[in-house]
């Protein structure tokens, strides 16, 4: 299986033919949100990088990712971007998570046969003999006009551990991370697999909210027992769900139901 990330691997992959992203390809970054922050051009972006050296997690979290045999990319919607895209508003930022999480989840689906899971809001896992793996974690920034509350662009990092070998992973997060190939024990085509989900990633920006929601849903971990804080107590609960908004919905110890909107939620 030929395997070589490049730009012309990307470009020729995408559907429309790159009509509707500039393709950045580098082979070392310190983080393609980074990258993608910084670009000035009027179109949209998909910047990819072989190794970052510094890959940004959620709530300030580093996100190992200096190693080749992932895919580590960034999606630039601007909200001047190409014609035919949609515009983002303020209230459509916490859909892109939802977009690249059921995104990853069916390309790993439809090109390796393989199932992954969302924890919400937006980690990837497998559910192995020895419990839930991560495979993929998203990272969504925005950028908002003060005064207008205009979104300038929404940008939505996707890391995937695809052709990565136990040995790859440091230490301290060895037993909690997997990859594609240390599932199937197949090697893959990280073009293919990238351009996959940026193809499903873009068609779902132009779908109604009830077909996303609907696709999230079907790869959500429900009834899973889980602890969260809110308001500065841990409660504990089942996943049940979620809202149309996107938040998640959860059965209390006590039958009460309540919704999460943002935070983490830990399974238990
Ligand atoms: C998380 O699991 O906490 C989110 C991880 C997001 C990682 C991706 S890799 C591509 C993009 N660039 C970054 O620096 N982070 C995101």
């Amino acid at each position: 299986m030929s395997d070589i990330l490049n730009e012309y691997e990307i470009t020729s992959r995408l559907k429309n033919k790159n009509l509707e992203y500039d393709v950045i390809f580098k082979k070392l970054t310190d983080s393609t949100n980074n990258d993608a922050k910084k670009y000035n051009g009027k179109n949209n972006l998909l910047v990819v990088a072989e190794r970052q050296t510094s890959g940004k997690g959620r709530y300030g979290r580093d996100f190992y990712s200096d190693n080749s045999n992932g895919i580590y990319f960034t999606i630039r919607i601007n909200n001047c971007g190409a014609s035919g895209m949609p515009r983002p508003a303020i209230g459509d930022i916490t859909f892109f998570p939802l977009i690249a999480a059921v995104s990853v989840s069916q390309a790993a689906s439809s090109l390796c046969n393989i199932d992954l899971y969302i924890k919400w809001p937006n980690d990837l896992l497998y559910k192995s003999d020895s419990g839930y793996k991560k495979l993929c974690g998203i990272l969504t920034e925005a950028s908002i006009e003060a005064e207008t509350r205009d979104v300038s662009y929404v940008i939505t990092g996707i890391g995937l551990n695809v052709n990565n070998d136990t040995e790859d992973f440091p230490e301290d997060i060895k037993n909690k991370v997997s990859s594609l190939k240390i599932i199937s024990g197949k090697k893959y085509n990280r073009a293919d697999i990238l351009c996959e989900i940026v193809n499903i990633f873009t068609q779902f920006l132009r779908m109604p909210r009830e077909i996303l929601l609907d696709e999230y849903n079907k790869k959500l971990l429900i009834g899973v027992d889980i602890s969260f804080a809110k308001n500065g107590r841990i409660f504990t609960g089942k996943t049940m769900g979620i809202t149309k908004t996107g938040n998640l919905i959860v059965t209390l110890e006590n039958g009460e139901e309540t919704i999460i909107q943002s935070g983490e939620i830990n399974f238990v």
